[in-house]
């Protein structure tokens, strides 16, 4: 109600003066405040758009618009009307990194015919909010009973300047799972979105939200420092295929002076639908144990054998490890059957999702884990043979109901779904979609490995609580591992798009129980900093238990909580460190987490985040004297300190060391 009151003045006004606009070829949107001005205009018939963030401009005039199979929708065009609204409501998140969330914009919608014979429409929803801008496209229903074919999407992103870019690059066999880079925008292949630019007075992210039947887009350099969308085709090289209708994604460009300004910006959330899912009994921040390391770092196997690590027996003692730390959530990979060595070099390899491997009675450790009120998080493994997971989801899910499991990690491993269609085109949008939606019906709350990018559809399901999309930690089990810089880049990137299962937490950073070379390119005290640092409403404890016996620092991971009430970037800098403070949602608490890459520094903090009436006891741990990510780095020194916000600490933190703080209100 609240909201229809607020618009339709604003619709009634705006249809009046849409009339005497209409003759003009050219509308300027500024945000609420003034920061951003989008300006369409059509020039030669031809749709375009320019973005300017104070005086600077950010974009200059660029092409929008598709081809489809048998028709041009980027030039001959007429504007038939145009509207304008303003919009600004708050609402509440049902978990997240902030509890209320401001939806403030103004909004254009220019409706367009094509002057060719069979007038066609093409409707552009622009939205101008004062930490960026953003668009899409409505193809409406005009009476067309074949099937449309989006051949390209035309849409162009001239950047005025040249500029610093952080990507990774698309169309690659490991999916997301690449290291980010930094590289002028004039000398960028193809690449993901979110792709940050930093140049000389903005930091701007392009990604886009709402991704719901459409290809994912990929930014394709062109010339100069302009990029082009280009959508991720299905294996027939069409991008697109609808009956009828269709609506693009939003493209969003968000805009900020400083990089901490593009964490502190929602317009992906807000550009989604709100919570459409009426029960969410089930849907719970939470931090969670695993038999998961040891199989990576070769300890256990995924496959039954003398090493497996999901048996009856181990899954109890992971069971009371669980319940006597006081967490409350274990994930068990290789319960089922079809763990083979060599399972993610076959071709469209078969996994169970019904039936339990030798040695795991699925029954009895449920049973087991609901005495000591552990759950238990169930995992299916794709192999991304979908073919084969979209027969038996049912019954799999089913399972779980019945054993009353709430959520679900769900892996895509293979670099293209069916061997055939990339993760990121619009089969595989589809398929995300529709195993989340299958998912709340079984009251599963999802976690995806080798996901779809993340566009914000947590606000219209609240039970896609995270999913993996870049290089977690993982890649240091059996890889040359992530470097120091790559915890310093991902918040200004991929996490940019949405909560990370990042699986931090391997304190025994040096992996003596693993490979021999392998290892975790952080301190101990870094692993701790990156529960405040990489937000996700679910994170692990990824190490093994033995390794968190009895070390000090474990109180920290005890402590630290998923679900926040408000987050405040203190510091950053692209790729060099940060510092974000978090407050608790259920507790007067704040949290702080800072990190550096490969590069010793000090950084004074003002606590001025902190509630000025209230004095806290700051808990601190962190790099031991000494300590850095080659000397002794597990070694983490806790100590405590009364403080208010007036105060400032300073951290030193040494080469890829961090400090990890609780802020206990007295
Ligand atoms: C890749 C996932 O990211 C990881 O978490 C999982 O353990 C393996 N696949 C095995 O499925
Ligand atoms: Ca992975």
């Amino acid at each position: 109600m609240a909201l229809k009151h607020i618009i339709l003045p604003a619709l009634l006004i705006s249809a009046i003066a849409g009339i005497a606009q209409n003759k003009k070829s050219a509308y300027e949107l500024k945000s609420p405040g003034g920061k951003n001005t989008i300006n369409f205009e059509l020039v030669n018939n031809t749709p375009t758009y320019a973005v300017k963030h104070g005086k600077t401009d950010v974009i200059t005039p660029s092409a929008m618009g598709f081809v489809l199979k048998d028709e041009n929708l980027t030039k001959n065009f007429e504007i038939a009307d145009v509207k304008t609204t303003s919009h600004d409501d708050t609402w509440t998140q049902v978990w997240g990194e902030k509890k209320n969330i401001r939806n403030h914009y103004n909004e254009l919608v220019v409706m367009l015919n094509s002057k060719d014979a069979n007038k066609r429409k093409l409707e552009i929803q622009f939205r101008a909010f004062d930490d960026g801008v953003a668009f899409r496209y409505v193809y409406p229903e005009q009476g067309i009973r074949d099937s449309i074919f989006v051949v390209d999407e035309v849409t162009a992103f001239n950047l005025k300047e040249d500029g610093k870019a952080w990507s990774i690059p698309a169309y690659q066999e490991n999916r997301y799972e690449y290291l980010y880079t930094a590289s002028a925008v004039s000398k960028l292949g193809s690449v993901h979105t979110p792709m940050t630019v930093e140049n000389k007075n903005t930091v701007i992210s392009f990604h886009e939200a709402n991704l719901v039947d459409w290809p994912s887009m990929v930014l394709e350099h062109t010339k100069g420092s302009n990029l082009k969308s280009d959508l991720v085709p299905w294996a027939d090289g069409i991008k697109a295929r609808y009956k009828g209708s269709f609506t693009s994604s939003w493209r969003t460009i968000q805009i900020g002076e400083k990089p901490g300004d593009l964490i502190d910006s929602y317009i992906i959330l807000n550009l989604n639908e709100p919570n459409k899912l009426k029960d969410l009994s089930y849907i719970k921040p939470f931090k969670y144990l695993g038999i998961w390391w040891g199989m990576h770092i070769s300890k256990y196997t995924f496959w039954e054998g003398e090493k497996q690590g999901a048996t009856t027996k181990n899954a109890k003692e992971y069971i009371d490890f669980t319940a006597k730390e006081g967490f409350q959530h274990l994930l068990i990979e290789g319960w089922n059957k079809g763990w083979t060595p060599a399972w993610y070099e076959n071709r469209m390899h078969m996994f169970s999702f019904t039936k339990s491997a030798d040695n795991f009675d699925l029954d009895e450790v449920v049973k087991y884990g609901n005495k000591k009120n552990v759950h238990l998080i169930g995992y299916h493994e794709t192999g991304s043979n979908i073919v084969n997971y979209l027969k038996e989801i049912d019954e799999g899910f089913a399972l779980y109901k019945r054993l009353g499991i709430y959520d679900i990690k769900i892996g895509q491993v293979g670099s293209k779904l069916n061997m055939k269609e990339w993760h990121h085109g619009q089969f595989g949008v589809r398929y995300y979609r529709f195993v989340l939606e299958k998912a709340a019906e079984y009251g599963l709350a999802v976690n995806f490995h080798e996901p779809i990018k993340d566009t914000g559809e947590r606000r219209t399901y609240p039970n896609m609580m995270a999913r993996e999309g870049a290089r977690g930690m993982e890649y240091n089990a059996w890889s040359e591992g992530n470097p120091p810089s790559h915890e310093a880049i991902l918040p200004f990137t991929r996490m940019l798009a949405g909560p990370m299962d990042f699986t931090p937490g391997v304190i025994d950073v040096e992996e003596k129980k693993g490979f021999n070379n392998r290892r975790v390119h952080t301190t101990a005290a870094k692993q701790l900093s990156l529960y405040v640092v990489l937000y996700s409403p679910i994170q692990m404890l990824a190490d093994l238990p033995e390794n968190y016996e009895g070390q000090p620092e474990f109180q920290f991971l005890k402590d630290v909580p998923t679900d926040w009430e408000d987050t405040k970037i203190v510091n950053g800098e692209i790729g060099k460190y940060i510092t974000t403070a978090r407050k608790d949602r259920n507790s007067d608490d704040w949290y702080l987490g800072s990190l550096t890459n490969e590069e010793a520094r000090t950084l004074d903090v003002s606590l001025s985040f902190l509630d000025p009436k209230a004095k806290y006891e700051a808990q601190i741990y962190a790099d031991a004297p000494g300590t850095d990510e080659n000397h002794n780095p597990g070694d983490v020194a806790v100590s405590k300190k009364n403080v208010t916000a007036k105060d400032k600490l300073t951290l030193k933190l040494p080469i890829s060391g961090g400090t990890a703080i609780r802020f206990k209100k007295l």
